[in-house]
């Protein structure tokens, strides 16, 4: 069944690659304007070349000032109409131990997987809320369910947050007619990832019933689902998309 998103305003952040950049895709493919922005804007300049409707916007996450800049530019140029919006820019790290956690490390993942998505969706999520309507989709992680498999505390905490922030906002916009639901993806082949298991696949896919790795494809259909008028009455969710290998 196909999913049409003409008409729709959508923001994707960290779009310009991995997980973000089939989010972009998958959007546009539905007919849906997207707003590309990335930390690293040559790399979404570039991928948002790639579709129709998709344009790149620069913007640090990490940056409160930054984040506001894009929200004037945003209001300007669509109108000041987001309809929805995806909190996925985030970095994962793989902080072997706890002990070598610093706090600028600390600091700087919370900002921006958590605080990040937070700021998003004060000032985004206030413009839905006059509007009384839209949908947020925060990008958790099978790490917040089970503590982690290979990445740091700060990522699993960052992560962890993320659902209390989604559920948080789904009770303050649910009057207002705004869905805020989660993704949380498992051990999904993006870049990051297919550094960290180098020749290791084997191995995690023992692990997932379905007895396959994720790719960024699966993540984007579940974000697509809960854009989509199909889950009008679902809020506060986090959807597993994992293979199977954890089960809530
Ligand atoms: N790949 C996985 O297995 C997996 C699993 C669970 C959750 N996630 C989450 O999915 C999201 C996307 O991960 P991915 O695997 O596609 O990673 P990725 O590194 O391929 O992409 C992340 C994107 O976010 C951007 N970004 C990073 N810091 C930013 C900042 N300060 N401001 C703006 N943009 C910034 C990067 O430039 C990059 O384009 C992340 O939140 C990650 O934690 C990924």
């Amino acid at each position: 069944m196909k999913i049409d998103l003409s008409g729709k305003n959508i923001i994707v952040t960290g779009g310009a690659r991995g997980l973000g950049r089939a989010c972009v895709q998958t959007f546009t493919e539905s007919g849906a304007r997207v707003a590309l922005v990335d930390i690293d804007f040559k790399a979404a300049r570039e991928s948002a070349a790639r579709y129709d409707r998709a344009t790149a916007y620069a913007c640090d996450l990490e940056d409160p000032d930054s984040l506001k800049v894009l929200h004037q530019k945003l209001s300007d140029d669509f109108d000041g109409r987001i309809d929805i919006l995806v909190n996925n820019a985030g970095i994962i790290s793989y902080a072997k131990d706890f002990e070598s956690i610093s706090v600028r490390e600390w600091d700087q993942v919370i900002n921006v997987n958590l605080r990040g998505p937070f700021l998003a969706s004060q000032v985004f999520g206030a413009d839905m809320k006059a509007r009384g309507s839209g949908k947020i989709i925060n990008i958790s992680s099978l790490a917040a369910h089970i503590g982690g498999i290979d990445v740091g505390v700060h990522y699993t905490t960052s992560k962890a947050g993320i659902i209390g922030l989604t559920r948080s906002f789904a009770k303050k916009l649910g009057p207002f007619g705004i869905n805020v639901n989660a993704v949380a993806p498992g051990i999904t082949l993006t870049e990051p990832v297919k550094r960290h298991l180098a020749g290791r696949e084997a191995e995690y896919i023992a692990a997932i019933p379905l007895r396959r790795l994720g790719q960024p494809e699966d993540v984007a259909q579940a974000v697509l689902f809960l854009s989509s008028a199909m889950s009008d009455y679902i809020t506060g969710c986090v959807l597993d998309v994992n293979g199977g290998i954890y089960m809530n």
